[in-house]
Formats: C-alpha cells, structure tokens, sequence
C-alpha cells in the first residue's frame, strides 16, 4: 500500500482536566473514504476539531502530504487543501444558494473556472440548481447539508472532513448524501467521514476506525468491521 495522504500519530487533546482524545494513530489514503465511527462522545467531533486546527492538541502530529499541519493556523490548513464541511450545516442563511457556493472558492489562491465549478456541484446536487437564486435560510435540512458539502467543495479540497453529516435528516436524505459522497470519491477525492451512522459509513468506507472513550479500538477494512461480531453487537444492534 502507497504510503498515507494524511498521518495522525499520537493524538491527544484534553478539555481541562477531560481527556478527549488520548493518542489515536490514523490514515488516511489517497483517493479512499475512511470513517471514525463511535458513540455519543467518544471524541470523534474532537479528532476532526483537532485535524482542522480548531482545538488545541495536548500532543501528537498531523502530516499531510509531506507537510506538518500540527501547528498551523486554521486558514493556512484549508488552503493547504483539508477542509472541513461546516458544523451544523452552518450555511449562511440570508445569502442565496449560489453565494453560499462562491463564498466557498473564497479561501483559495487560484480562481480556477468558477462557473465551470458550480455546474459540477449543481450537478451533483441539482436541487441546488433549482434553488440557486432561493436564500440558504429556506431550505431544507438536507439542502443545507448539500449546500455545506457544496460549498466545501468548492474550496478544491485535496482531504474532505465530515462530521457526522447524516444527523438529523430522513434516511432516504441519509442515503441521497451517502451516495453523493460515494459519487464524489470515485472522481478522486480522498474523504475523512465521523459518523454515528455506523452501519452506512462502514458500508462506503475503504478504511474504517471504531473510536471509544478517545481510543482507537478496531480497525480494518468497512467490510470487515461490517462482518466483525463486536461491531455488530456495540453499534449495529445484530
Ligand atoms: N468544549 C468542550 N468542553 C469540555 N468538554 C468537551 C467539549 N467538547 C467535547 N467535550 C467532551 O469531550 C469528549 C469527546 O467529545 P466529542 O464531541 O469529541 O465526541 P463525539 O464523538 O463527537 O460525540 P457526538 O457523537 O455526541 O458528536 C466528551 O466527553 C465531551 O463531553
Ligand atoms: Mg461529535
């Protein structure tokens, strides 16, 4: 195996005296979609805050690429090309559809085809197409979360980060934005996705991760955490 896009060694990050995370290991692999998965509170949210600079890591390092990211600034990360979907959805609520996508380009250095770029993300979501011209503020909870995965997106993304984008919404909107992600990885995109949804990011995950009390306790392939009695037993109810 190609040696890792991303490398996470040693990981800690405290909260005062609470122990969030406490020396994790992962990687991630070019071109893959690798899953965090845990329960509430296992310091999934903590490990992605941690990736994207947002948190301040106790110990541990974070290489992308041949580059230490570990105690760079948040901005100086996604231009880098690790960038995180906003939290929440986050979208901004009284601009349209289409300057929530252009405010995403914002951060980068090349302006690129920016035309060109909203067809591909309108493609990949053409409800967005519809709504272009609607305010972000109306719409639905799963248009949001498109709009906070387009917007990321068009930032040019070498890594994507997801938290747990599948929270909250109908599961026949969980499995349209599962299979978008599906969709976006095939075209090349390398993707970190922390889900509660252990079931559904196991089964499009190359590479998988089970995260308890901030420890790393199983890894392996999707498919073999899938088939794995312990994993059926804490986190698929089988
Ligand atoms: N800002 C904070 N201040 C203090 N403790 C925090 C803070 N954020 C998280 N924690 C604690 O750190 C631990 C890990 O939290 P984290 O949010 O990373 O878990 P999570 O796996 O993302 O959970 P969830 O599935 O609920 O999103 C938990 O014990 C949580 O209570
Ligand atoms: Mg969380």
């Amino acid at each position: 195996m190609s040696a890792p896009l991303l490398q996470v060694t040693g990981l800690k990050v405290n909260y005062g005296h609470i122990e969030a995370v406490k020396g994790i290991d992962l990687e991630l692999h070019e071109g893959q979609i690798t899953t965090l998965v845990g329960a509430n509170g296992a310091g999934k949210s903590t490990t992605l805050l941690a990736l994207s600079g947002l948190v301040k890591k106790a110990a541990g390092r974070v290489m992308f690429d041949g580059k230490d990211l570990s105690k760079m600034a948040p901005h100086n990360i996604v231009s880098s090309g690790v960038v995180q979907v906003a939290e929440g959805r986050a979208t901004l609520t009284t601009l349209t559809v289409q300057e929530n996508l252009e405010l995403g380009a914002y951060s980068r250095r090349d302006k690129g085809n920016r035309a060109a770029e909203m067809e591909y993300i309108y493609g990949l979501f053409p409800v967005l197409k519809d709504r272009a011209d609607g305010l972000a503020g109306n719409l639905s909870g799963g248009e949001q979360q498109m709009l906070a995965i387009g917007r990321a997106l068009m930032a040019k993304p070498r890594v994507l980060l997801l938290d747990e984008p599948s929270m909250g919404l109908a599961p026949i909107i969980v499995q349209d934005i599962f299979r978008t992600l599906r969709d976006i990885n095939r075209a090349g995109l390398t993707i970190f996705l922390v889900e509660q949804n252990v079931r559904q990011a196991l089964k499009i995950a190359g590479r998988a991760y089970v995260i308890e009390t901030g420890k790393i306790v199983l890894s392996g392939t999707g498919q073999e955490l899938l088939v794995n009695p312990k994993v059926q037993d804490a986190y698929l109810g089988s």
